[in-house]
């Protein structure tokens, strides 16, 4: 990857140039492109109708002549450019190169209001992931799409500085892409164990896994209550990345790390997608997958915790009845009037540990509700904190990184919802606001006013047709708003 104002060594095969929309007729091509090229490229854009809308494509070959290829891609209009017609330009761009087959690839694509090394980031992992493929499960793999080399054209050259964060962040996501895609009986809670063992191995991160018998000894009722019903081992994980010069900061990040939720006895049925259940460690793979990139980035003054009460949700004689009581690790009594709501039993037992290490704030990352995707649908997650610098700071995060959130009410008054006439409380409320007394449920698992945030990844975790930087499948969402968060925000907002 090279950034600078021009290519250097080879010639590329493949230029790519971003235009912005027009408000007259046609794009008025750049009279310098016209030039290289030696054709009228305004006469091209007119026949193909090109409009320059947001990632719009228009491919120009040029046989025997260098560029062999030039892409056209939209930017959309100039005054509502930032970093998401950005991405999704760099992306289009992306794949309509590797359509091609180019090994070589220019971008001139402009950075607005970003600062050079933020846009070539943004290039570079918009390239990067959007090219990304899992051959992992094809008996004959063919080869990947990623072209050989990249060059950021236009951008001065000590724009490459944005790139060292690239490579890190982009790994996180692919792992947790990679977590999530993978079938239940490949990931399976041991296999999530082993993977927060590698990283810990390859990065000097500590990790404790812990047992059915020591989480049994901490009186984790609720968790081990979903894991009854599985012939697996349930593990609970801790990994920890602690600065050599010491932290004066402490986050813990807490995934659902359900590796199948076949909805227990109240089994999952035609429509409920229990086929796609393997996606429901979203939030374990997202934690894991920042843990990863943190690891590599090493931010100062910050100690992080990671944390997934790994298991999965089935069906046997010794699963978990609808009707029972279980008691979680700080005492309260929960009626399970339906085993489905199996996640946020999960989550209760992890809050109360993550509670107990006396953080500075707790986030959670969920697959949590389908009433979460019926509200945000997919492309925006829901986000729930009592903690309103929180709250602000996570939603900035997601901003500088292209990930959307949407903050949603944690209003006390549907707690009512949840009221249990045996226990103290009941595990699920009534249908309407189902993502909300789901939030309220975890928080009621926090410490007092600790601040705690929950981002409930139902919708967003995967995607049928792809979108912007996501090609179909796993998404890996949430990778990069974690890392933003915690290796370059103020963790609790500005004051
Ligand atoms: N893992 C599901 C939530 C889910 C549903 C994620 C669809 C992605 C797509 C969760 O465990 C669940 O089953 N939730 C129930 C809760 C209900 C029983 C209160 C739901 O959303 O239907
Ligand atoms: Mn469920
Ligand atoms: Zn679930």
């Amino acid at each position: 990857m090279g950034g600078g104002s021009a290519p250097q060594g080879e010639p590329l095969d493949t230029l790519v140039v971003g235009l912005f929309a027009a408000a007259g007729p046609s794009i008025p091509a750049p009279p310098a492109l016209s030039a290289l090229l030696g054709a009228d490229l305004d006469t091209w854009m007119q026949q193909r109708h090109f409009k320059a809308k947001p990632g719009e494509c228009l491919t120009v070959h040029r046989p025997g002549e260098t560029p062999t290829t030039l892409i056209l891609v939209g930017l959309g209009d100039e005054a509502a450019y930032g970093l998401i017609n950005l991405q999704e330009a760099a992306a289009a761009a992306a794949r309509a190169a590797a359509d091609n087959r180019a090994t070589s690839v220019g971008l001139a694509i402009p950075p607005g209001p970003l600062t050079p090394a933020e846009a070539a980031r943004a290039i570079a992992q918009a390239v990067r992931l959007s090219l990304y493929e899992d051959q992992r499960f094809k008996s004959e793999p063919k080869p990947g799409r990623q072209p050989e080399r990249v060059a950021l054209i236009g951008l001065p050259a000590d724009a490459d500085a944005g790139l060292a964060t690239m490579d890190a962040t982009c790994a996180g996501v692919e792992l947790a892409r990679q977590l999530v895609a993978a079938p239940p009986n490949v990931a399976t809670p041991q296999h999530l164990a082993d993977t927060a063992a590698a990283i810990a191995r390859e990065h000097g991160l500590s990790l404790q896994v812990l047992e059915r018998a020591d989480c049994e000894a901490l009186g984790m009722g609720a968790y081990l209550g979903v894991a009854q019903g599985s012939d697996l081992p349930p593990k609970f994980i801790h990994l920890t990345y602690r600065p050599e010069a010491g932290a004066s900061r402490r986050v813990v990040l807490v995934g659902k790390g359900l590796t199948f939720d076949s909805g227990g006895y109240n089994l999952k049925t035609a429509g409920s997608q229990i086929e796609m259940m393997k996606y429901d460690m979203g939030g374990s793979a997202a934690v894991l997958g920042a843990a990863r990139a943190i690891a590599q980035l090493k931010p100062a003054d910050v100690e992080v915790h990671v944390i997934v009460a790994s298991c999965e949700n089935m069906i046997s004689g010794g699963a978990v009845h609808p009707g029972d009581i279980l008691t979680a690790s700080n005492g309260r009594t929960i009626e399970i009037n339906n085993t489905d709501a199996e996640g946020r039993l999960t989550l209760a037992d992890a809050l109360v540990y993550a509670s107990r290490l006396e953080p500075d704030a707790i986030v959670d990352l969920a697959t949590l509700t389908g009433a979460c995707v019926i509200a945000l649908g997919e492309e925006m997650a829901g986000l729930w904190s009592n903690h309103d610098g929180l709250a602000a700071a996570l939603l900035e995060a997601g901003e500088a990184s292209g990930e959307s959130l949407w903050r949603m009410p944690l209003r006390p008054s549907y707690k009512k919802g949840l009221k249990s006439g045996v226990a103290d409380l009941k595990n699920t409320g009534p249908r309407p606001g189902g993502s909300i007394t789901a939030a309220l449920f975890l928080q009621d698992f926090v410490s007092g006013d600790l601040p705690w945030a929950h981002l409930d990844i139902a919708g967003t975790v995967w995607t049928e047709k792809g979108r912007s930087l996501d090609p179909s499948g796993a998404t890996g969402f949430g990778v990069r708003t974690l890392v933003a968060w915690v290796c370059h925000g103020a963790p609790l907002g500005a004051t």
